[in-house]
């Protein structure tokens, strides 16, 4: 898609449609006022005989309106004015793509971006406009072998500011959503990728691939590596599979030399089966997930280097296919981790920690200024919090506190969830150094606990993606979420947000 920014009134905007926001009781936008005056009361008079409510998420399409030289208007509800914030904002933008898209016009002219929302600044409604559009009109139809191809499909969108003072602005927050869309979009693909072409190994080479754009070192390890650092626990997660493992590296020195990096880890198992603990047949296609973390890893990399940010960051993915070969490992299982620790493996379903504490550990090498893994680890997360939110543990309350407000920034919100010492406990093992399950009890809770014993040299937070990563049944597939949440959070730590 291709963007631009422009101030101007609307009646003189030469597009082929122009976007303008009613509130409900019929109540006209600024923009839409204005437009009106130029059309001498068409739209005034057209609300008044009732064509258009302004009730959020419906639109009215209109041509050849009087006094304007564009084709189209377009006309989008917004709601109540008094309740129009964050939400309805990007509601708004969105119904205006998917409208725009089937319309037949090629390009657009958006006069929501003028829109007040909740005292968000230029640059927020910008950056937002361009992420939304982009994200509205994602397809993954790779195999399908008749594609549902939009006749005259939506190329150009352009963006209204009210401000010629506020194009520097709205021009660099324009890179930042284009950056992060682009990122969205990559862990989107990859998560929808099936786990027969999604392998540790396609993983690896996308990571590689990555690295060939610019501005991103990609270095991957061989199972042999990993054996010579001892990641006995990551290894015996992969034992089961004919896929080999993989643990990959990208780096993005955009810091100074001396500066501490950020380290970033992604769960990227490519296919959880449950191993021999196998899971129940129903939506276990839905495990082709399993891999969503990496996959919002390798976007929040990809975002970062196209936005050059001054910043050192480094993003570690172990990955590995859960099944249940004849090598697999069985419960009752005793494996060595990188660290020294010693875990039983109870259940070799709980294996997203098994794969990360290894992965924690390497991070001690970087010395970083702290640590963030994104897993989708756990289904008691998506009884906590449903598909909403996403789980948030740290053992630093800062950084947790940054994260909640970069997720309220992006709007990919994250909740806090506690990782009181009490909850320990249930990781006793009688055997070894710990269990890797805890009981049903606070599932989500214990998965992170069992994450903590090996973040004790860093500043760490944990999210649990397990009920944002992906929609189930009609609209199914990966909503390449938490990358706009570690984009705004790596923003805010450039001070670019
Ligand atoms: N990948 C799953 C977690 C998951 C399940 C995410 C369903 C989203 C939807 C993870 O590897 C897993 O299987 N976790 C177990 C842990 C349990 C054995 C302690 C779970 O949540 O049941
Ligand atoms: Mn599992
Ligand atoms: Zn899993």
């Amino acid at each position: 898609m291709e963007f631009s920014i422009k101030s101007g009134s609307p009646e003189k905007q030469r597009s082929a449609c122009v976007v303008i926001g009613v509130f409900e009781g019929r109540k006209l936008s600024l923009p839409a006022e204005i437009l009106n005056n130029a059309a001498q009361n068409y739209l005034a008079d057209l609300l008044r005989r009732g064509d258009m409510e302004g009730k959020a998420g419906t639109t009215l399409l209109l041509h050849n309106v009087p006094g304007t030289i564009c084709d189209r208007v377009l006309l989008v509800g917004l709601g109540t004015e008094g309740e129009f914030r964050e939400k309805e904002y990007l509601k708004a933008i969105a119904t205006a793509a998917q409208t725009l898209n089937e319309t037949g016009a090629f390009d657009g002219t958006l006069y929501l971006t003028e829109l007040a929302v909740n005292e968000r600044d230029i640059a927020w409604r910008i950056r937002q406009a361009a992420l939304i559009v982009q994200s509205t009109l994602y397809r993954f139809d790779r195999f399908k072998s008749k594609k549902d191809e939009v006749r005259r499909p939506l190329r150009k969108v352009t963006l209204i500011i009210e401000s010629r003072a506020d194009l520097a602005a709205a021009e660099a927050a324009l890179v930042q959503g284009q950056a992060i869309a682009a990122g969205m979009g990559l862990a989107r693909d990859l998560g929808n990728l099936p786990g027969n072409i999604c392998t540790p190994g396609y993983l690896a080479e996308q990571a590689l691939a990555l690295s060939r754009e610019g501005g991103l070192k990609a270095e991957v390890l061989e199972q042999k590596d990993m054996e010579k650092l001892g990641m006995g626990s990551l290894l015996s997660v992969a034992r089961g599979s004919r896929q080999p493992p993989k643990f990959i590296i990208l780096r993005h020195s955009g810091g100074k030399a001396r500066q501490k990096p950020i380290v970033l880890i992604g769960k990227g198992i490519t296919f959880d089966s449950g191993g021999i603990s196998l899971k129940p047949g129903a939506e276990m296609d839905e495990m082709k997930y399993d891999m969503s973390g990496a996959a919002s890893v390798l976007g929040t990399m990809k975002a970062l280097a196209r936005m050059k940010l001054p910043l050192n960051v480094i993003g570690l993915v172990p990955s590995a296919e859960n099944m249940p070969g004849g090598d697999a490992s069985r419960p009752g299982d005793i494996v060595t981790s990188m660290s020294g620790q010693t875990i039983e493996i109870l259940n070799t379903d709980a294996e997203g920690r098994l794969i990360l504490c290894d992965a924690l550990t390497y991070a001690e090498r970087f010395d970083p200024e702290c640590v963030i893994d994104v897993a989708t680890l756990t289904g008691a997360c998506v009884i906590a919090l449903g598909h909403v939110a996403t789980g948030l543990f740290a053992n630093n309350d800062a950084l947790a506190g940054e994260l909640l407000n970069a997720g309220q920034d992006a709007w990919d919100r994250a909740w806090h969830m506690p990782i009181w010492e009490d909850y320990q406990e249930q990781l006793k093992s009688p055997f070894a150094d710990m269990a890797n399950i805890g009981g049903r009890p606070a599932g989500s809770i214990t998965g992170a606990c069992f994450l903590s014993r090996y973040a004790k040299k860093f500043a760490w937070a944990h999210l649990d993606i397990a009920g944002t990563a992906w929609k189930s049944g009609k609209d199914k597939g990966s909503t390449g979420r938490p990358v706009p949440l570690l984009t705004h959070f790596l923003l805010a730590r450039a001070g670019m947000a």
